[in-house]
């Protein structure tokens, strides 16, 4: 269930993306006060559910960086905190085949998990990890989304825990990339179309 002020639209003004990343950004989808006060209600959320259960996060790298650590600093019950490596995007904005770069560490079985992710795109990233995870045999995997393009679905696939239901556009900041830049910006901004015509052309010429 979303509240109407969760999903996003393009009404924010182009004027509000700051200085110095206005040719790189098209326009803030959602502000850093808006993160705050969603993540702050998602760590609620999952308090309430796992209470009295102490839980196993798995953070999906590199994309969760900023949006996990905000998480779980909200989060007051006992948890153990993994991490999983998996790459979808070869430097671009479509999607290719999906590459393991680190693997789980951790025992799950048994336990009850809670998958982190950045994005919720077509969904093969997910559907995978959970396919893997759930070969580990955990007692329940629950999956965390800061971000859900339900239009873009490929698998079937949903998450328990959504932080924002945003459409089709290439996004960027508080965590999320394009080719490995922009995750330090402390808003969630749409990505100005330049910078990927602009990156394919700098990727080809240094690729020759
Ligand atoms: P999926 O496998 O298509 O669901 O894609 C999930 C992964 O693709 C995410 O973990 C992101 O790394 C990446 N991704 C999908 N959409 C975006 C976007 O708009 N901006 C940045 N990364 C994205
Ligand atoms: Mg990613």
């Amino acid at each position: 269930m979303f509240l109407r002020s969760q999903r996003r639209d393009l009404m924010t003004p182009r004027s509000n993306v700051p200085m110095r990343w206005r040719d790189e950004v098209s326009r803030i989808l959602i502000t850093k006060a808006e993160l705050h006060r969603r993540v702050n209600s998602l760590a609620a959320e999952i308090e309430r559910d796992f209470a009295g259960r102490e839980l196993v996060i798995v953070s999906l790298l590199n994309g969760t960086v900023l949006f996990l650590a905000d998480l779980i600093r909200r989060l007051t019950l006992p948890l153990r905190l993994d991490f999983m490596g998996v790459s979808s995007y070869r430097g671009g904005t479509e999607a290719r085949e999906l590459i393991f770069t680190k693997e789980l560490r951790l025992d799950v079985r048994g336990r009850d998990l809670l998958l982190v992710d950045d994005i919720l795109d077509t969904g093969k990233t997910l559907a995978c990890v959970l396919a893997k995870l759930g070969r580990l045999k955990p007692k329940e995997i629950k999956t965390c989304v800061l971000l859900d393009k339900p239009s873009r679905r490929v698998e079937k696939v949903a998450a328990d825990y959504v932080g924002f239901e945003i459409p089709d556009l290439f996004v960027v900041g508080y965590g999320l990339d394009f080719a490995e830049r922009y995750r330090n910006l402390p808003f969630v901004g749409v990505l100005h179309p330049n910078v990927y015509l602009n990156g394919a052309e700098s990727m080809t010429s240094a690729a020759k």
